[in-house]
């Protein structure tokens, strides 16, 4: 496995996996100090990018924890390689629930906010969080567009998308990536023709909930299949469910979440596996 990733159309490389640090600010998080030291080691192994959205906290009164948090430890870390973080506008929380708000002037609110919180001058990503259903995409792809000419962000991308919305999207401007959920239990983005869509035309696709999801990992480690390919490379399923991702194609950019130190210095060694094809086909029929 390649050492590093392109990202999407870019010259920039990143380490093959990345950190989604969501985790680290929902309802039962970990502390400060914990959240701390997951970064350290993310960092420490190789890593360079981070995902954060304005929403990841526990109620809509501490919107934006997720990026303060990150840039809090990012400032003591002082790391000596630059690490790229990509947010996400467009979502409205209360305590259990997120709802799309694409609208142009809360897309714009969000942004200035983020920008604030994550102490930049400029967001390296900001991507749409999810489609808005009351909302032309084009008004929300717009707006952000408008952000990026004003160089308040750098790249657009998109979440929770087929690929009707992301051509929709690309007819007013180019899209850097596309971030669904996709794992070895939830193949939609395959099915779709989303990744291949991305692949084709250099668009980094962003697999989120990459082990299954921060609530549902751990029911699928049973897996009769996937414990069987995970003996065979005497290692762990989260490893195998990543490596299987990195293999699927080029343009897929796992983003893991974790609360421990333990399941990123476990997970992140999944770029050292080499899935052999029988293996692949076996995990397929998954
Ligand atoms: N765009 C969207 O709509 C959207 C939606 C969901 C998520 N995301 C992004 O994607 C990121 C990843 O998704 P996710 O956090 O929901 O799910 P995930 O990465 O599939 O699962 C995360 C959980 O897996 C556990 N884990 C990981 N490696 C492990 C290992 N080796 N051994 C044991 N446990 C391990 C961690 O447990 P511990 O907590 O015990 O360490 C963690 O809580 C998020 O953080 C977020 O940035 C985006």
């Amino acid at each position: 496995m390649d050492a590093v990733r392109r990202l999407g159309n870019t010259s920039i490389e990143v380490y093959p996996i990345g950190l989604g640090a969501m985790p680290l600010s929902l309802n039962g998080r970990p502390d400060k100090e914990q959240a701390h030291s997951v970064i350290e080691a993310f960092i420490q192994s190789g890593g360079n990018y981070i995902d954060t959205a304005n929403v990841y906290c526990a109620d809509a009164s501490e919107i934006g924890h997720n990026e303060r948090l990150i840039t809090n430890i990012l400032s003591k870390l002082n790391p000596e390689k630059e690490i790229i973080i990509a947010t996400k506008g467009g979502v409205k929380r209360d305590r259990d629930n997120w709802i799309a708000d694409g609208t142009p002037k809360f897309l714009r609110q969000s942004c200035e906010q983020s920008l604030n919180d994550l102490k930049t001058d400029s967001i390296f990503l900001y991507q749409l969080h999810a489609p808005d259903p009351d909302v032309p995409l084009t008004d929300s792809v717009g707006e952000i567009l408008k952000l990026k000419d004003e160089g308040k962000i750098q790249h657009i991308g998109l979440s929770n998308v087929d690929v009707e919305q992301i051509e929709l999207a690309l007819s007013i401007t180019a899209i850097l990536s596309v971030q669904n959920r996709c794992n070895l239990f939830n193949k939609k983005s395959f099915a779709n023709g989303v990744v291949k869509f991305c692949k084709n035309n250099e668009i980094a696709f962003i697999a989120h909930s990459p082990v299954g999801g921060h609530f549902e990992h751990a029911q699928h480690t049973d897996n009769v299949s996937l414990k069987q390919v995970a003996d065979k490379y005497q290692t762990t399923t989260y490893q195998i469910m990543i490596a299987w991702l990195l293999r699927k194609s080029s343009a897929i950019f796992p983003i893991l979440g974790a609360t421990k130190v333990s399941s990123i210095n476990d997970s992140l060694k999944a770029i050292k596996i080499d899935l052999q094809k029988e293996d692949m086909q076996l995990l397929k029929r998954i």
